[in-house]
Parts: C-alpha cells; structure tokens; sequence
C-alpha cells in the first residue's frame, strides 16, 4: 500500500513546527518573511507565552505576528537574539543561500546580522549544489538599476526590475528588486562582497556572510536536520 506523499505546504508547515525546538523560553525571537515563514509564526503562536517575543524582518510578518499576539520589538532595541528563523529560495551543502523572492532580503540580513544562529527552514526543493537557478533578488536604488543591470548583463546575467500590478515593485524600504537569471555562482561569499560594493545596491540576496548554521529540510520521507556548524 503505498501512502501520498506530502504536499510542498504540508512540508513548509512540518519544518515550520520543527523550528520550535530551536528557540529559548525567555528570548525574543528573530523572524523571517514568506510561506513557510507563516507556518514557524503560527506554531509560535503556541509557546507566545514562554517567549518576550519577535524581531521581525518585514511588515508582512510582523502584522501576522501582532495578529497573533506575539509582541514586536524594533530591532534596533535588542544588542542580540539568539536565534532567527528564516527560509530560503535555494540553499546549498555549506549554508549559502539565496533569498529575496518574497522583497524582504535587506531587513532579513539585517536581522540574521543580529543573530547568534541562523535556522533555515525549507522544503527539499530548495536544497540545490550551486546556488543560481533560482533569479537572484537584489534591493537597489532604483536611480541606479539600470547601470547594476548592465553590470550584471556583462557577468552573463539577465536581469529585470520586478514588478506588482504593472508597476516597479516597491519594497519595504522604498526601493526597488531586480531579479537576475542565468547566474551560477560558485563562490558565494567573494560574489555577496563583490556586488555589495556597487554603488546604488542595497543588499545582494546572497546570503554567504550571514549564511545559515542549520538547515531544517522537509522531505517526504521527514525532517532532515543539516548541520553546517
Ligand atoms: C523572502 C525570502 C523567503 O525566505 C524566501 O523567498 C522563501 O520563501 P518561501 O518560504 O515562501 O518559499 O527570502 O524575502
């Protein structure tokens, strides 16, 4: 007899819950942004009263947090939190990720800055070998696009602002996305320190510096725990 296989949201919601075995009563917490992000908030709702509460990376989560009853705290207020929890649009065998495919790339590396440890959560379909299959996101004045996309074009890259509803995408900070396809980007940590320095770039969606300590998979066989140390 064979059983169904998980869905991708049954999988998103599994690490979701797994996630809670890495943060400490008592702490103020570090949150991401995106879907499977929703699923950690949710089952934090759970444990709200053993936790201070969140730092969150977007408006999005922090207005799902409020509604949750998890109080938020400004960043700018806790020296350093212990943990944050995030997930991923790939993540490879050392811990390097892309992310940004939900606009919240630049709070979310500010907040995993901040962080002692970094938990992704993801599911299977993100765990790749090189990281670039998936359009890098990269939060840019938007004066400067066009100049970073010609930068890009002659790395190979294909690069295209994002947009919402026939409109450039406005991020959280004001700015602008612009997605790059065609990427294969085999040191991620000299290609994060690269780009960072071009002028009119906010945050590369590399995410090498801050790159994650342990990655929560959700496969259909169950929870994999990476360990990246
Ligand atoms: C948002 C992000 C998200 O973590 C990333 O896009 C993964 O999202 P999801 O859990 O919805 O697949 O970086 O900026």
């Amino acid at each position: 007899m064979s059983s169904t296989p998980p869905t991708q949201d049954e999988l998103k919601a599994q690490v979701g819950r797994a996630a809670l075995a890495y943060v400490q009563p008592g702490t103020i917490v570090g949150v991401g942004t995106g879907s499977t992000v929703n699923k950690f908030i949710d089952a934090l709702a759970g444990m709200k009263d053993q936790i201070k509460g969140a730092v969150s990376s977007s408006v999005a989560s922090t207005e799902r947090l409020k509604a949750l009853g998890i109080p938020v705290f400004d960043s700018n207020e806790v020296e350093e939190l212990a943990v944050y929890i995030d997930g991923a649009d790939e993540i490879d065998g050392r811990g390097h990720m892309i992310k940004g495919g939900g606009a919240a790339l630049t709070r979310e590396k500010i907040v995993a800055a901040q962080s002692r440890q970094f938990v992704c959560i993801a599911d299977a379909s993100k765990r790749v070998e090189v990281l670039g299959a998936f359009p890098l996101p990269v939060e840019v004045i938007p004066m400067a696009a066009q100049r970073i996309m010609r930068q890009f074009a002659a790395m190979g890259g294909v690069a295209q602002v994002r947009e919402k509803d026939g409109a450039p995408l406005v991020t959280d900070n004001g700015q602008h996305i612009i997605d790059v396809s065609g990427l294969r980007i085999t040191d991620p940590k000299a290609f994060e320190l690269e780009v960072s320095q071009w002028p009119g770039v906010v945050t590369v969606g590399v995410f090498a510096l801050q790159r994650a300590h342990v990655c929560l998979l959700g496969t259909s066989s169950g929870v994999e725990t990476l360990n990246f140390g």
